[in-house]
């Protein structure tokens, strides 16, 4: 069977802990795929001393690898809108398949980016963009394909939950927790989108574009952050029976779609009232299955790189199974199958 290569653009904490899974747990990942999976290159302008790259060939230009005409599979993990856009667009038209965690790339730009990739025959797949290590985007799109999805509602952004469980449970201070997120890998590289709700966003509406199969409208989601939280606030809550916990909420109504972030206060016998730290947990609400609750690490390397390399494996199957067996990888697919619109909050 044909090895399929792939090349990681990025050795921050999301590629290097991508690196150091697949790495780790190769053969079980190759078994899984159904083939070899091979790290041909590495794009990144420095070296992590968390990943030991060995004799994987790594280029300080992250465009060589998108240009290595061996690679089939490019592996996006730079972050941010502007580079990271004309590194996946050079990608798609040269061919390649992308595997992405970029959740701000995909919310802002990802109607383009699907439309050039759907013309040029390959697949976006980008797993690990919301909610980290959760497998949300194949629960809702591949496990609820039955359902009418009525809403779904979670925690999405960890290090805004990390930072409201340490104000309750230790009394810390906001600042001081925000960089303990920073120090451990958490936060975004400006943690304003954290703390503002930017990030959240930039989660639900591609939650909602799979949920309720609409375009990705990043401009329309009510946004409000946690900054404006007080450790009064977060006692009082206690008091009273509540957590302040920072949602995001999709929801379906006659007239068009709700999306909104923000900080809401849920009874502490709430399941979601009671995930705490960097863990993030996202409900789903279909016609046919009721309630479902999803949970798992929200951010940090090996979490979001299992999300990463799970896409990975899913292409590399998809990519080398027989032609007549072949189930088409869905990466992005809006249904169209409403003309939904979002309402004004
Ligand atoms: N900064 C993000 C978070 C990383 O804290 O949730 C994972 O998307």
């Amino acid at each position: 069977m044909k090895p399929v290569k792939i090349g990681i653009c990025g050795l921050g904490t999301v590629g290097s802990g991508t690196f150091n899974v697949i790495s780790r747990n190769q053969r079980d990942i190759n078994a899984r795929a159904g083939c070899d999976i091979i790290i041909s290159q590495i794009g990144a302008r420095r070296d992590n001393p968390n990943c030991n790259t060995g004799d994987t060939a790594v280029s300080r230009d992250i465009f060589d690898v998108v240009r290595n005409p061996d690679i089939d599979i490019v592996v996006e993990l730079i972050g941010g809108t502007s580079v990271a856009k004309d590194l996946v667009l050079e990608a798609i038209a040269n061919g390649k398949h992308v595997v992405t965690a970029n959740k701000a790339l995909i919310a802002e730009h990802g109607n383009e980016i699907f439309q050039k990739a759907k013309a040029a025959g390959v697949t976006v797949a980008f797993e690990a963009a919301v909610a980290g290590g959760i497998p949300i985007i194949k629960a809702i799109r591949e496990g609820l394909s039955a359902n009418s999805i009525e809403w779904l509602a979670g925690i999405i952004n960890g290090t805004g939950n990390f930072i409201l469980t340490e104000m309750r449970d230790k009394g810390r201070a906001f600042d001081d927790v925000l960089k303990e997120a920073q120090a451990l890998g958490y936060a975004e590289a400006d943690p304003t989108f954290d703390v503002e709700g930017i990030d959240a966003a930039h989660k639900l509406v591609i939650l909602a574009s799979i949920a309720f199969g609409m375009p990705l409208q990043f401009d329309k989601v009510f946004t409000e952050g946690i900054t404006k939280i007080t450790a009064e606030d977060v006692s009082y809550a206690q008091e009273l029976g509540y957590r302040i916990k920072h949602l995001g909420i999709a929801k379906r109504g006659e007239n068009g779609v709700e999306l909104r972030v923000h900080p809401t206060l849920v009874s502490d016998k709430q399941l979601i009232a009671n995930v705490d730290g960097v863990m993030n947990a996202v409900m789903v609400k279909g016609d046919a299955v009721g309630p479902t609750l999803y949970y798992g690490a929200g951010a940090g390397a090996e979490p979001t790189a299992s999300a990463v390399v799970a896409d990975v494996v899913d292409l590399a199957r998809t990519l080398t199974a027989d032609p007549e067996h072949r189930v088409p990888h869905l990466g992005f697919q809006p249904n169209e199958l409403s003309d939904l619109t979002v309402l004004p909050m």
